[in-house]
């Protein structure tokens, strides 16, 4: 990854990138708007506002049932196709079909192609037409139908076919542990550009990270306040750190992710919200190194954890 001399987007003197470049090229802008959770009835004006007020870059997902309203969104901002980077994710059900998969994606969204096209978690799902939520299909004792002898190179090798038919610009993983990527990598021929994990200063991934960043794989972080509720917002540390910096903690969080050259995609549907949280400023040394430092002096913690009961390969996740 190289960081370039786009616009500032920074009160400080010395720019921030507004894009990274992907391992292909690609750029990425730095600061994409999480869709997560958006209410189905408010995620259309959202999206058009955010894009109104200078968000390029939207993180979609099949299973967040919003890429319908994500489109007439982006249809109804007036900004051209070509200007949003647009990222969508393969479902656990459709990992059998990448491309099929991929071609409910554009139709929900009304798109030629994706930007960005990343496996959701490294797991399958049995199909189950007959479950109560076949998007979810469970056993009778509740846990998720995980298709565990399936290999995961079968998934990428679909993922690659799309990115060989321009269907995607780009594509990435999602969910992936050191392990995994290491699995992976036996026979991947397009090297990942992204892998998009749970990230904040309670769960920063240093060793994922470095691992990443020497094979250009970029970082994305999903949940950079910590996801709903936004518990990391009230730590005190990042409280004071917002104040010495004369910000929000929302700017400090979302800062602390592109000063360290990763991707933060955060979710608002609040007007207010997504304006604060375009802002980008440059940190000190001092306060990314107290960052960096939160959860190895006590404050780890992983917020979002979906009953798989399945190995991820995490260390801090059983
Ligand atoms: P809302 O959508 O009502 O703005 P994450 O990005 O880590 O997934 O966190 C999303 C949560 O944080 C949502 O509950 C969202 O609520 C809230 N949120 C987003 N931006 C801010 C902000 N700048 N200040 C406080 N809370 C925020």
């Amino acid at each position: 990854m190289t960081l370039d001399a786009a616009p500032a987007t920074t009160i400080n003197e010395r720019p921030l990138p507004a894009t990274f470049t992907l391992n292909n090229g690609v750029e990425i802008p730095t600061v994409g708007l999480g869709t997560w959770q958006a209410p189905l009835n408010v995620t259309r004006e959202a999206v058009s506002f955010a894009l109104k007020q200078g968000y390029r870059h939207l993180d979609c997902a099949y299973i967040y049932l919003n890429e319908r309203e994500v489109g007439e969104g982006i249809r109804a901002s007036g900004v051209p196709r070509s200007e949003v980077f647009v990222t969508s994710k393969v479902w656990n059900l459709h990992q059998d079909d990448v491309g099929a998969g991929l071609e409910r994606t554009l139709e929900n969204l009304g798109l030629e192609y994706v930007d960005l096209y990343l496996v959701h978690w490294p797991i399958r799902f049995f199909p189950d037409p007959s479950a109560p939520n076949p998007l979810r299909p469970l056993n009778p004792d509740g846990t998720y139908k995980v298709d565990r002898a399936w290999d995961q190179a079968r998934t990428w090798a679909g993922m690659e076919a799309v990115y060989a038919a321009g269907k995607a610009r780009a594509i990435g993983v999602c969910n992936f542990s050191v392990p995994y990527l290491e699995a992976l990598s036996r026979t991947w021929k397009v090297v990942p550009a992204v892998n998009q994990v749970e990230n904040h200063p309670f769960l920063p991934q240093h060793a994922l990270k470095a691992w990443c960043d020497a094979r250009g794989i970029v970082l994305e972080a999903y949940s950079p306040l910590g996801g709903p509720g936004a518990p990391v917002l009230q730590d005190e540390d990042i409280v004071a750190v917002a104040k010495r910096n004369g910000v929000s903690p929302a700017t400090v969080l979302i800062s602390y992710q592109v000063n360290r050259g990763v991707v933060p995609l955060p979710k608002s549907v609040s007007h207010e919200r997504l304006v604060q949280n375009l802002r980008v400023v440059r940190l000190s040394a001092e306060d990314m190194a107290l960052l960096d430092g939160l959860a190895a002096r006590g404050k780890a913690q992983r917020l979002n954890k979906p009953p798989f009961c399945w190995d991820l390969g995490f260390d801090d996740w059983d």
